[in-house]
């Protein structure tokens, strides 16, 4: 070994040293940690989704697949991470996702991955990877997932966050547009939030954009000094993108900047045309924007986005509950078959920001039907038996064998609104027996251990009964009952 080198292992755990955690009481965890005394705090710009936010997932994801699925929608999963290629082909490699906000790493042979900012570049080179275009036509899929990109943290802008993201590959007719929006449109209406706007705009095509890319660059010539630094560059890579900068001096040069309606040909202006007939037909709120343009560079034709009612805009709300369109040329730019494709992201925690923001809390689960309550060790090894004998029997039953007071426990069955609560103290886990206490009216039994799974079922189906012919009483009958 030369000299002055030290000796470090190969195995990278070996030279790992263990962090020292302190506990937030502890004085010494007070402004200077020792060197050894770590805290780690997770990645800036990602959040922990705590269990009482992860209800609002939970509730999203399962409306969303409700819907989805009876559109025909398939479920797809795609790696976390893409050859970083993928992302700058697909998006464009002056978008500000691939110019500033991609997470890469480097692969052991020299090549580069990208944590992925969005799913359509992964879907897209999924269906051509795996042949899906020999499968019938249209293939709509669905991912639901986390995603990457490096913004700079604020409230709803996260630097891992989720998406809802649906696509259809090979339909090129308008229709379909129409039917992305309304899934969509319908998606929030699910959710409470059902004043939504979905904002229009057509980006043309290879025929007609070029032409009115030149009248943008000739209308914006005289401007470009008075454009932010971004803008400026965006004038020479994409002169669209000007038209949807959020700085104020770019959007007042913006307000009299050509539109690209009048310049759209024949093709994009029927499909377009055709898309806002049925949207009229289906009674979806729709409002034609010029200067929705996206920041990936695939698109073609449609392209929308979901925005709170502009009087219900708050502050968190600086940005569009989802965005996306149709991109046909994309297939072919990934080495594919032309296949025309259109989809859309939704960004999930804006949508659980604007439904905390109204008070929209996800449905409470309905409660398990049963606690199981234990009193001393013999009892607690015999709870896990009677335990999997409930599972098995399908009795959805709430365990608590990390408790020990059975105050506690109690407290807790009661807090869940179970119907019963079985108490398995010493007397009876030495008898082969068990207390069985209705919540509801508080009158307890004793029951052999043997017996109960019987017992339990027979007791459940007398109260569905009571609660079947409670719910075909007339309504004034079940008011004089309560008087
Ligand atoms: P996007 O507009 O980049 O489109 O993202 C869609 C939505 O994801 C945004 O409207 C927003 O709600 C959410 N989102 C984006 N970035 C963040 C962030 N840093 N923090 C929190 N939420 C965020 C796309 O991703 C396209 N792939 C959509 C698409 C699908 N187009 C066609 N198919």
């Amino acid at each position: 070994m030369p000299k002055g080198k030290k000796k470090t292992s190969k195995n990278p755990h070996q030279n790992y040293r263990q962090p020292k955690l302190i506990k937030e009481s502890e004085p010494s965890a007070q402004p200077k940690p020792h060197k050894r005394q770590m805290k780690f705090q997770r990645p800036r710009g990602m959040r922990d989704i705590l269990p009482e936010d992860m209800t609002y997932y939970d509730y999203i994801y399962r409306t969303t697949e409700n819907i989805l699925r009876s559109y025909d929608f398939a479920r797809m999963e795609t790696p976390i991470v893409e050859d970083i290629g993928l992302f700058a082909r697909a998006i464009g490699e002056s978008t500000d996702i691939v110019s500033k906000e991609i997470f890469s790493l480097k692969e052991k042979g020299g090549g580069k991955l990208a944590l992925r900012p969005e799913f359509t570049a992964g879907l897209v080179r999924a269906y051509i990877e795996n042949g899906m275009s020999s499968r019938p036509q249209p293939v709509k899929l669905y991912s639901l997932g986390p995603l990457f990109r490096a913004e700079r943290p604020q409230a709803g802008r996260y630097r891992q966050f989720n998406q809802i993201d649906f696509e259809v590959f090979g339909a090129e007719k308008a229709a379909i547009d129409a039917q992305v929006i309304q899934i969509t449109w319908r998606l929030f209406e699910r959710l409470g939030i059902n004043d939504t706007v979905i904002q229009l705009n057509s980006v043309g095509c290879p025929e007609c954009r070029p032409a009115y890319r030149q009248q943008l660059l000739d209308y914006y010539r005289p401007y470009a000094n008075k454009l932010c630094a971004d803008c400026k560059k965006r004038l020479k890579a994409n002169p669209l993108r000007v038209l949807d900068c959020k700085e104020e001096k770019c959007q007042r040069v913006a307000a009299n900047a050509p539109q690209i309606f009048d310049n759209l040909c024949d093709d994009c202006h029927t499909h377009f045309k055709q898309l806002l007939e049925i949207l009229d037909e289906l009674d979806i709120p729709y409002m034609l924007n010029g200067k929705i343009v996206r920041g990936l560079d695939y698109y073609r034709r449609t392209v929308f986005e979901i925005w709170p009612a502009e009087d219900k805009k708050s502050e968190l709300a600086q940005s569009a509950f989802g965005g996306g369109g149709r991109y046909d040329g994309l297939f072919e730019l990934l080495g594919g078959q032309p296949t025309p494709g259109i989809g859309i992201g939704l960004g999930v925690e804006r949508i659980i920001l604007e439904m905390k923001e109204r008070g929209i809390e996800p449905p409470a689960r309905s409660a398990p039907t049963v606690f199981l309550a234990q009193l001393g060790e013999k009892a607690k090894k015999q709870s896990f038996r009677i335990f999997e004998n409930l599972y098995k029997a399908g009795i959805d039953t709430l365990e608590s064998v990390g408790r020990d007071s059975l105050k506690s426990q109690l407290k807790q069955a009661e807090k869940k609104g179970v119907f019963f609560t079985l108490i398995l103290g010493q007397k009876e886990s030495v008898d082969d027996t068990m207390i069985v206490r209705d919540m509801e009216t508080g009158v307890q039994e004793v029951i052999s251990q043997e017996g109960l799974i019987k017992y339990l079922k027979e007791r459940m189906e007398i109260r569905e009964k009571e609660k079947s012919k409670e719910a075909k009483k007339p309504v004034k009958e079940k008011e004089i009952e309560k008087k």
